[in-house]
């Protein structure tokens, strides 16, 4: 059991770093033409912006929590005992997005504990926001609270979608291609703005309805996890087996479109 006092050492410390790696990464993207691109995968890219990223976001945290574990995008892939805290990191999450020079792309930090999301932040350094959420002390955008959208309808509804090509059964072109035709179907408005995080945060927030990805790796969903949950969105069960090293499918929306949202994502 962690208390509110720890959680909000972590959410402090969480806000802090997110916002010195948010500012150390828009660095890299005003320069981003001097960028040296590797390929890890097929449409999966990485520069030296994201790795220098991860190890300033590691060095910070393990100064402040020596004790922690680390679980990151680039380079950490530490598990943690039973008991220990561990830090979920995507350093620059919209990759593609911020080598393109597409201003949408953030920092997402969390700590999970047990492998239950306790804190989580997302900050979108070109839009100067700051998303926070602890277990049970609500969700904030720039230190205001936050609530999902009250859309009772996917007829009505804007959708945020997601697509890899990690070699995963569940990202299969004709499961992506089904999951889009069947939004469409029920009416939703499909929009796609290659940032997990970022559509994550806008869930919460109520800039969007909902949002789904068939497979999300745990970097990608563990922040925006806490912050949807404390906004009053409905979230499927993500967490379930080792999601930590895994992944799962994510369907996330606002509670008047949510039980819609997983029909169409289960077809
Ligand atoms: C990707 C983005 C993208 C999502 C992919 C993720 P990255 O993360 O969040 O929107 O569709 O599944 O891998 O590679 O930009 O950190
Ligand atoms: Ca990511």
């Amino acid at each position: 059991m962690t208390t509110a006092q720890e959680r909000k050492l972590w959410l402090d410390a969480a806000i802090d770093v997110a916002r010195i790696a948010g500012a150390h990464a828009d660095a890299w993207f005003r320069k981003r033409g001097s960028l040296v691109i590797e390929e890890k995968g097929a449409q999966d890219y990485v520069s030296v912006a994201d790795k220098k990223t991860e190890a300033l976001i590691i060095e910070e945290l393990s100064r402040r929590f020596p004790e922690h574990a680390f679980y990151g995008e680039e380079s950490a892939r530490q598990k943690p005992a039973p008991g220990q805290p561990v830090w979920v990191i995507d350093p620059i999450d919209g990759t593609t997005n911020f080598l393109r020079g597409i201003p949408l792309w953030a920092v997402s930090v969390a700590l999970v504990l047990d492998g239950e999301p306790e804190v989580g932040v997302i900050v979108c350094p070109r839009q100067d926001e700051v998303y926070a959420a602890a277990k049970g002390e609500g969700a904030t955008l720039d230190n205001v609270k936050i609530m999902a959208a009250k859309t009772t309808a996917l007829a009505r509804s804007q959708i945020g979608f997601g697509s890899s090509f990690r070699s995963d059964a569940h990202t299969s072109p004709d499961q992506v291609i089904a999951l889009q035709s069947q939004l469409k179907r029920q009416g939703a408005d499909v929009r796609r703005l290659g940032s997990a995080c970022v559509q994550m945060a806008y869930v919460a927030a109520g800039r969007l309805d909902g949002y789904c990805e068939l497979h999300l790796n745990s970097w990608d969903v563990a922040a925006g996890l806490v912050i949807l949950r404390e906004a009053g969105a409905l979230t499927n069960d993500y967490t379930r087996g080792d999601w930590l090293s895994d992944g799962n499918v994510l369907v996330c929306g606002a509670p008047g479109v949510f039980d819609e949202l997983v029909r169409a994502a289960e077809g």
